[in-house]
C-alpha cells in the first residue's frame, strides 16, 4: 500500500501529532534533547532495553528506536491488550507514574508504562515495546510511514 506522508515542519520540540496508517494510530513526536539524554540511563528499569524482541525495523533497533534521533514514530497501541496509551511528560503530577518519571507514555487500562522510546518501563503487563512502523524521510520535513 501507499505510504502515509506527514509534514513535520510544524512539529515543535516536545510536540506530537497522530496520523492513521493501515487503520492504526501512529504517533510522531519530536523529542527534546532532554528526553533523548534521559534514555540511556533507563536500561536497568526496562523489560527489553535493546529492543531485541524486534518490535521495530532493523534500522530502528538503536538507542532511540528511530531513523532520526529526535523524531519518534510509533504505533500508538498498547502491546498488552490494545488500549491507547497517552503521552505523559517528565515531571508530571500524574500519581500513576511516580515522582521520578522520566517522560513517556502511560496506558490507563492496566497501568503499563513506556519510556520516550516506547520501551516497557517498570510497570507491565505490556509484554513488548511499542511497535515502530516502517518509516523514512523524503526530505528534512517530509516523513513517510509505511
Ligand atoms: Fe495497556 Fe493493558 S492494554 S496495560
Amino acid at each position: 500500500g501507499a505510504a502515509v506522508e506527514v509534514d513535520i515542519s510544524d512539529l515543535p520540540p516536545g510536540g506530537s501529532k497522530t496520523v492513521e496508517w493501515r487503520g492504526k494510530p501512529v504517533w510522531i513526536m519530536r523529542r527534546t534533547p532532554e528526553m533523548l539524554a534521559a534514555l540511556p540511563a533507563l536500561d536497568g528499569q526496562l523489560a527489553d532495553p535493546k529492543s531485541l524482541r524486534e518490535q521495530q525495523p532493523a534500522y530502528a533497533q538503536n538507542a532511540w528506536r528511530s531513523v532520526k534521533p529526535d523524531i519518534f514514530v510509533a504505533v500508538g497501541i498498547c502491546t498488552h491488550l490494545g488500549c491507547s496509551p497517552s503521552a505523559v511528560p517528565a515531571g508530571s503530577a500524574n500519581p500513576s507514574v511516580g515522582a521520578d518519571w522520566p517522560g513517556g507514555f502511560f496506558c490507563p487500562c492496566h497501568g503499563s508504562t513506556f519510556d520516550a522510546a516506547g520501551r516497557v518501563f517498570r510497570n507491565k503487563p505490556a509484554p513488548s515495546n511499542l511497535e515502530i512502523p516502517p518509516h523514512r524521510f523524503a526530505s528534512e520535513t517530509r516523513l513517510l510511514i509505511g
